[in-house]
């Protein structure tokens, strides 16, 4: 059995490009905005700057994949309208099968795009454009605004879901730090039903990018409506975070079980979440990607040919444990096609050699002890992931990690909620400047973004670990390429 891997000697970094997550080369991206599946390929578009790798003069960027791996990028789906109703900032698009909107025909139905239009004097309204050609082009609608601003200064990022029970569509959109729900026939005009959010979920900042979808439990059959709203700032370990809440929608309001506070990934990168429309299995789990930055530093990461990746796709399900609901993340991808070899490392006693691309699997044993992760370069920077059942919770350390500006030298804490007596799963997938760990399935999660000067080539492992496969002693390292 192979227990080293042989690192590329490090040489001085000039360039952190994602090995496997999607970016943009030569420009800015942040939040994913339309995502819909048609014709076996999964659509991708984002908010992009046409002209530079920091935020402004906002397009939709656009591009497509069958495996979430591969992304064939494609030219810019929907521009800027700087001197009318604005720059096209966030939103969704649905496939409208039955042609409601009247856009396609029986045979064609039409992909209709919904966002903001931010306006040079700072106006935000909601406008739509169709698509007839499955995606490639989108015309504007020409009697925009759908929704005129109603005097709030953010009113943004519209969602739309399809309501079963009463045929119609609902949008959602945030105004301030709550959410208004609108309903339609047609997706062209709306009518204003309700208001969510004083005295529920977390406040620290504006409330953003909104998501209300219906999702069935598999385990137990019961179907719950859940509710993502992303915050900047106010996340749990600062700066932007999503939040989600679960509870029932009635076609006017939403009403949520409870008044706790959730939060959807405890990483300080993983934000403005939304879900996929018409994927296959869409009651039972609907697939979420994230922009991979939080607004605390995005424009200040280092790397100038490129800037903001999105995390890996997740798949949403809910686990119910005694009688509580959980919503689980856990990476959509299979990465067969990409793996270049399978390691089982049961002597941990020296350094892993680990290279830039990877993911590494294990169980944690039922004591309830502390292991620790640390990540090193030939210039003693660090990264320390330390698994702490003992007061039930991990921490992210980057504080070492290399570049620390701007509020990025930070430790991410995030709780655990484990169930007595049983292992811990692990689950941690590697880029060249990210780390994504999943325990239990993705019952928690932490997404950090990472720049070290030098690669992070040596992996020390401490405390009880064993290979999730097989209870051996020691983990599983998949080397991706
Ligand atoms: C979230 C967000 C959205 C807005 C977009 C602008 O990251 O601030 O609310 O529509 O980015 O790029």
């Amino acid at each position: 059995m192979q227990h080293q891997i042989q690192a590329n000697i490090s040489s001085p970094r000039k360039t952190w490009k994602p090995k496997y997550h999607f970016f943009k080369e030569g420009h800015w991206l942040n939040d994913p905005n339309g995502l819909f599946f048609a014709d076996n390929k999964y659509h991708l578009f984002f908010q992009m700057n046409p002209d530079d790798t920091i935020w402004g003069n906002m397009h939709w960027g656009h591009a497509i994949s069958e495996d979430f791996i591969s992304w064939q990028h494609l030219p810019t789906a929907i521009h800027a309208e700087p001197d009318g109703l604005g720059y096209i900032f966030s939103g969704g698009a649905i496939v409208d099968h039955q042609n409601s909107s009247g856009f396609g025909d029986e045979n064609h139905a039409p992909i209709v795009a919904t966002f903001t239009q931010h306006s040079k004097s700072e106006e935000q309204v909601q406008s739509i454009a169709y698509s007839l050609d499955g995606g490639e082009s989108f015309n504007m609608f020409e009697h925009n605004p759908v929704i005129p601003n109603p005097g709030i200064k953010d009113f943004r990022d519209p969602k739309v879901v399809w309501f079963e029970a009463e045929e119609v569509w609902i949008k959602s959109v945030v105004a301030g730090q709550c959410v208004h729900f609108y309903r339609s026939d047609n997706l062209l005009s709306w009518t204003k039903l309700s208001e969510f959010g004083e005295d529920y979920g977390a406040h620290g900042g504006v409330w953003e990018c909104p998501d209300l979808f219906p999702l069935v439990c598999e385990e137990s059959g019961k179907e719950i409506w859940v509710l993502l709203i992303s915050i900047n700032p106010g996340g749990p370990n600062g700066g932007s975070a999503t939040q989600y809440f679960l509870g029932d929608f009635d076609g006017r309001n939403f009403k949520p079980f409870d008044k706790q506070i959730r939060w959807l990934d405890y990483g300080t990168d993983c934000y403005a979440g939304i879900t996929w429309d018409n994927t296959p299995n869409i009651k039972h789990e609907r697939i979420l990607i994230a922009w991979m930055s939080n607004w605390l530093y995005a424009n200040d990461t280092p790397d100038n040919s490129w800037r903001g990746a999105m995390t890996l796709p997740r798949k949403l399900s809910l686990l119910k444990t005694d009688e509580k609901f959980v919503l689980r993340c856990f990476p959509a991808v299979s990465f067969t096609s990409k793996l270049k070899n399978e390691v089982n490392i049961s002597d941990l006693k020296k350094p892993i050699s680990v290279p830039e691309a990877y993911s590494i699997h294990f169980t944690l044993g039922k004591n309830k002890d502390v292991s620790t992760l640390t990540w090193t370069n030939d210039l003693n920077e660090q990264f320390t992931l330390t698994l702490d059942l003992a007061s039930n919770q991990i921490l992210a350390d980057r504080t070492k990690a290399g570049f620390i500006e701007k509020g990025f030298a930070s430790v991410a804490a995030m709780p655990l909620e484990l169930i007595e007596g049983e292992n811990v799963k692990i689950d941690i997938f590697v880029d060249t400047c990210s780390v994504e760990l999943f325990v239990n399935n993705g019952a928690s999660c932490l997404t950090m973004l990472l720049f070290p000067s030098l690669d992070f080539n040596r992996l020390t492992v401490n405390g009880s670990v064993s290979n999730s496969n097989s209870n051996i002693d020691g983990l599983n390292l998949r080397i991706i390429d």
